[in-house]
Parts: C-alpha cells; structure tokens; sequence
C-alpha cells in the first residue's frame, strides 16, 4: 500500500501528480478533490480514483448528478499521509490550517509563496534537507528548469554568477480566457523578475538576476542563459556534464528540433501522454563557451516539469528513503524519463 497521498485541485497539475502516483510502488493515491462535477470528475471516476468535494458547498453541486463523490476533502485529508496542493496559485495557503489540523504532511506547488512552508524544493539540489518536513512548497516550473540546469553546471564547474531572459508561455492550452494574444508584455517590467530570488530559495549561493517576457504560446517556456564558471569549460565538457542527468535532455537543431513546437511534437512522437516533457530542453547547438563565459538556450514544458519533483518531494517528506539518487532513479523509471 505505501504512503497514502491525497491530491487537492485536479487542474493542470493536479492530474498529472495524481497519475505520477498512480505509477508508484511505494505509495497510494487516496483520492483527488474536484470543486463542481465536470468530465475531469468523470474521468477520474472512470480511471478508479476517488473523487471527493472540495467542501460542503461543492458537494451540493454533485447532488443528483450521477457523479460519485466519497467525501468531502476532509475526509480525504484525514485519511491521508501526505497532501499535495494543486489547488490555484495562493489559494494552497488558505488550507494549510486544515493540513495542520490533520497532521498531514503538505506538499504546496510554486504558485505559493515561500513563506507558506519555510522550504522550497528541488529534489537534484536540497532533497535531504525537505526529509520528514510537516511542509515542503515545489517550486515553479521556470524556478525548477532554471534549478535544474544551475545545480548541474554548478556541481561539474562552479557557477559564479547567471543572468536569464525568461520568455513565458502566455497561458496553459486549457486556458481560453488568459493572454496574452497579440503582444508581448515584460512581465515584471521591473527587473528582477522574482524567478532569481526563487532560485535562491532552493540554491542560496547562486549570484542571480532574471528578467521574464509573457507571449502569445501555449507550449513552453524558453530561457536564454548566460553564465560564469569557477573554471574554463569547453562546449564538448558542458555537452558530457548535462547529458549525464536524466532530467536534462539535449535537442539538437541539425536533427530538425530547433523550437518549442518541434520539440512537443517529438514528445508526441515517442508517445508521451499528454504530450507531456517532464525533462528540461536544451539545444545542443546553442551551448557557446568563451571560457568561463557560456551561454545555452532551453525550454521547459510548464505543465509536466515539476511532477517528478513532487514524487520526490513525497517520498523526502514521508521518509521512505533518506537517499535523493535513490528516490529521484525510482521517479525517473516509473515515469520513463530520459529515454
Ligand atoms: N500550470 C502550470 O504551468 C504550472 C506549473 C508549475 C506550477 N504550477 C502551480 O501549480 C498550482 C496549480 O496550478 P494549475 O495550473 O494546476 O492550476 P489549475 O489548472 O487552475 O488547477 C487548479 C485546480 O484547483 C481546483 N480549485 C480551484 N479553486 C479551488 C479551491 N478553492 N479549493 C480547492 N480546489 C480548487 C480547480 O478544480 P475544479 O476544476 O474542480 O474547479 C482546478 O482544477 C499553482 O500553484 C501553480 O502556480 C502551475
């Protein structure tokens, strides 16, 4: 049976944790919470995941619709080991007084602020610092690509010192009512954007700046990174360092993906669900040294990067293993990254 989790919010996020659980060995997915019936709440019935309402005004929404629902998120929460917040950005913190009231452990997603938790997560950079934790928040989608790609050049070289453009998808595909659509929007116009600060969070030695663009896509996010190493690091050795993580995945632009729509596509093509790309993108030929100096371009799949970040993050805050490489091999083979 394993660490029994409950997922609240079965959004763009939501989903996807649940299903990452669903293909776990050592945990169980007690239920998932809906807010008004809809085919999500019917998909998931029908997929043999128990629906509960979010509260006792959403289960008078189920009433005589043929929906079955199995409580009410109090009682998914009371029987759970652990939760995972996937409900909307700051609204996960309206429920932590719930989480504390079950003793549950409560994992809260990026769009929460630090202060929620005290901890913010990334399982390549401080896994063993979130074991046993009461609260743990995984951070966003672009904090985690831009953590991901640091703490690797940074254990193979040193990393003095990043700047980062952050070219924002607009909105997720699901989202008809958001934008932007035509125009290209600084978003913070201020400088920095609160991505560095994030990244800070989980990696506090890293000299940091980031600025962000929103623009009309859908599909991913891309980064522009230009960074300073402790040492000299030719393109050959930066190529070997990242290829070594399973979480990174190296594009190239000769074999025909050379932006964000080829790259979904080829997620398509080796028959991902979802289309998801739960690994960073990078391409191959956008890696340029001039020493210490490098630049590298990537692109990060928002809806699917964090989710084996959360199944790490399950199994830090639960104990069921002190060991992050551990941990994040048995994420990666259930969700067949790297491959
Ligand atoms: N989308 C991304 O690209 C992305 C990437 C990384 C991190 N995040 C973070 O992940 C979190 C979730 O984002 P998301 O994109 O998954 O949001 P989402 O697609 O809007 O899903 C949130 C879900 O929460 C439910 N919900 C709404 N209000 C609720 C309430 N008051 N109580 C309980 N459930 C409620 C909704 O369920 P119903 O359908 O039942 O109304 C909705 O499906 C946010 O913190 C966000 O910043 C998002």
């Amino acid at each position: 049976m394993g660490v029994k989790v409950a997922v609240n919010g079965y959004g763009t996020i939501g989903k996807r944790v649940a299903d990452a659980i669903l293909k776990q060995k050592d945990m169980t997915l007690v239920g998932v919470t809906k807010t008004k019936p809809n085919y999500e709440a019917r998909l998931a019935t029908e997929r043999g995941i128990n629906v509960y309402a979010s509260s006792a005004d959403s289960l008078k929404l189920f009433d005589g619709t043929g929906y079955r629902v199995a409580g009410t998120l109090d009682d998914l929460v009371s029987s759970a080991d652990v939760v995972v917040d996937c409900t909307p950005g700051k609204v996960g913190a309206t429920y932590k007084p719930l989480y504390e009231k079950y003793r549950v452990k409560a994992i809260f997603q990026g769009g929460e602020k630090h202060d929620t938790t005290g901890f913010s997560f990334n399982a390549y950079c401080n896994y063993k610092s979130a074991l046993g934790r009461d609260l743990v928040r995984v951070v966003s989608c672009n904090t985690t690509g831009l953590c991901r790609v640091i703490n690797a050049l940074d254990k193979g070289f040193g990393v003095k010192k990043v700047r980062a453009l952050l070219v924002r998808r607009g909105a997720d595909p699901a989202e008809n009512s958001k934008g932007p659509i035509n125009s290209i929007v600084p978003d913070p116009v201020t400088i920095p954007s609160h991505h560095g600060p994030d990244v800070q969070k989980v990696l506090p030695n890293i000299d940091i700046t980031t600025v962000a663009l929103a623009v009309p896509t859908t599909l991913m996010h891309v980064h522009v990174l230009n960074m300073e190493l402790n040492r000299d690091a030719t393109e050959q050795e930066i190529i070997g360092t990242l290829s070594s993580y399973r979480r990174i995945r190296l594009f190239s632009s000769a074999e025909g993906i050379s932006s964000t729509s080829e790259i979904i596509e080829f997620a398509r093509d080796i028959g991902r669900h979802r289309y998801d790309l739960p690994e960073l993108a990078i391409w191959k030929e956008s890696i340029k040294s001039f020493g210490r100096e490098i630049y590298l371009s990537q692109a990060v799949h928002q809806e699917s990067i964090v989710i084996p970040e959360n199944i790490d993050a399950i199994r830090a805050v639960a104990r069921i293993t002190e060991d992050p490489e551990e941990s994040i091999r048995m994420t990666d083979e259930s969700l067949g990254l790297g491959r």
